[in-house]
């Protein structure tokens, strides 16, 4: 057989998740009959609401399931549109909301319509690595802003100077953050927009964990004007990731080019999906998700009290999300070393901190608090037994 032609070099570029081959182990060790504990994926695990899977089933039989204009259906960006309005008191124009596959698509649409090739982005270390890599694929120059654990991994506007360059044309950051669950509070967002304003660049905002705040304010840096983009997703407060739906608030003046990007890119986002996420966003279900969020943390108390027992170190109780992002008590510097062996002994999965930063991060591990309370304690002891074993 001929040599294939190399992959593109850019491509080449997108580094594989270490997680993946925890993911796959657990699902052998799972196939052999251990009760795996899983902490390692993003993923709320509650059921879909009766009123979605009637709203589904309605959508099934009443409704044309062709495409839907490339920018979804208008009811849902009015629905999106009238959310801010109730919940945030902003007047949003709903042709500035694109309804897109995930929170994923919105980013692309939003990294597709700001940077040129060769555009400088800024991206936090830790970060969420899917940034950097879109980022990539659109050809820019990935710059990285590093954060700090003793700061809580928050960022300020001092630090978005510090690392601002001559090319950089956007920063991308996510509050709520993954990994690290930490918030930008509303002060700090508006001084981190007036400079990133300042310095001529766009600010793209992911709010994929909005809503899953809890001692602060649940905010959108929307507020800060209309030449923020705004990415979100109905995957994590409202529990739909395999629904595949987020949207975008596209920076005022930009909607036109993100429009003509998502008819290219995927031509629509699921029609079945919007239909659900009408739903999912009316009144009906508001209470569900505000007791969902109770829960979480209530979980994330529990797990980061047991974690601090055990010799664990964060700086503060994450703000938002739910992850902690952890580093290993002393003697255990390897998080990939540490998750593997805790996976084959304990059958516990965790995700090791090297896939979301450098540096420290090798000695960190992000542990998801989504599953129930009493896996979370069995969890816990299982840790306690491993690291003693050692
Ligand atoms: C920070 C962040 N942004 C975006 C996404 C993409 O999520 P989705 O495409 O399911 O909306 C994720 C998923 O974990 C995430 O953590």
């Amino acid at each position: 057989m001929a040599t294939p032609m190399p992959a593109a070099r850019r491509a080449t570029r997108i580094e594989p998740f270490q997680v993946m081959s925890i993911l796959e182990r657990a699902k052998a060790l799972e196939a052999q009959g251990r009760d795996v504990i899983h902490m390692e994926v993003g993923e709320p695990r509650f059921p879909l609401p009766a009123a979605l899977v009637e709203a589904a089933r309605r959508a099934v039989a009443e409704e044309s399931m062709g495409y839907t204009p490339s920018a979804g259906l208008p009811a849902l960006r009015q629905a999106i549109a009238t959310r801010y309005g109730e919940r945030y008191g902003l007047d949003i124009d709903p042709a500035r909301v694109l309804v897109t596959p995930g929170g994923s698509g919105a980013l692309q649409l939003a990294l597709g319509s700001v940077l040129d090739i060769s555009d400088g982005v800024l991206v936090t270390d830790p970060g969420y690595p899917c940034h950097r890599h879109m980022a990539v694929m659109v050809g820019a120059d990935v710059r990285t802003l590093p954060l700090d654990a003793g700061d809580a991994w928050r960022l300020d506007a001092a630090q978005v100077s510090a690392h601002w360059g001559e090319s950089v044309r956007a920063l991308l950051l996510a509050s709520p953050a993954n990994p690290t669950g930490a918030v930008v509070d509303v002060d700090s967002m508006r001084r981190i927009h007036a400079r990133v304003r300042a310095l001529g660049g766009v600010l793209i905002v992911d709010e994929t964990y909005q809503g899953l705040v809890y001692e602060v304010e649940d905010h959108t840096a929307l507020a800060c004007g209309s030449d923020v983009a705004v990415v979100n997703s109905l995957s994590k407060y409202f529990g739909l990731t395999g629904w595949r739906l987020g949207w975008l608030v596209a920076p005022e003046g930009y909607a036109g080019v993100a429009e003509r990007l998502a008819q290219n890119l995927y031509l629509a986002p699921p029609t079945l999906a919007q239909h659900v996420a009408l739903a999912a966003l009316g009144p009906e279900l508001a209470g569900e998700f505000e007791r969902r969020r109770a829960l979480l943390r209530r979980r994330r108390d529990l797990l980061f009290q047991g974690l601090t027992e055990l010799g664990f170190g964060m700086a503060a109780k994450p703000d938002g999300a739910f992850y902690l992002f952890a580093s290993l008590p002393p003697r255990w510097g390897d998080g990939l070393r540490f998750a593997r062996e805790l996976l084959e002994r304990e059958a516990v999965a965790v995700t090791p901190g090297s896939d979301f930063g450098s540096g420290a991060c090798q000695g960190i591990l992000r542990i998801a608090y989504t599953a129930e309370d009493a896996r979370l304690r069995e969890a816990l002891v299982r840790l306690r037994r491993f690291l003693r074993a050692d």
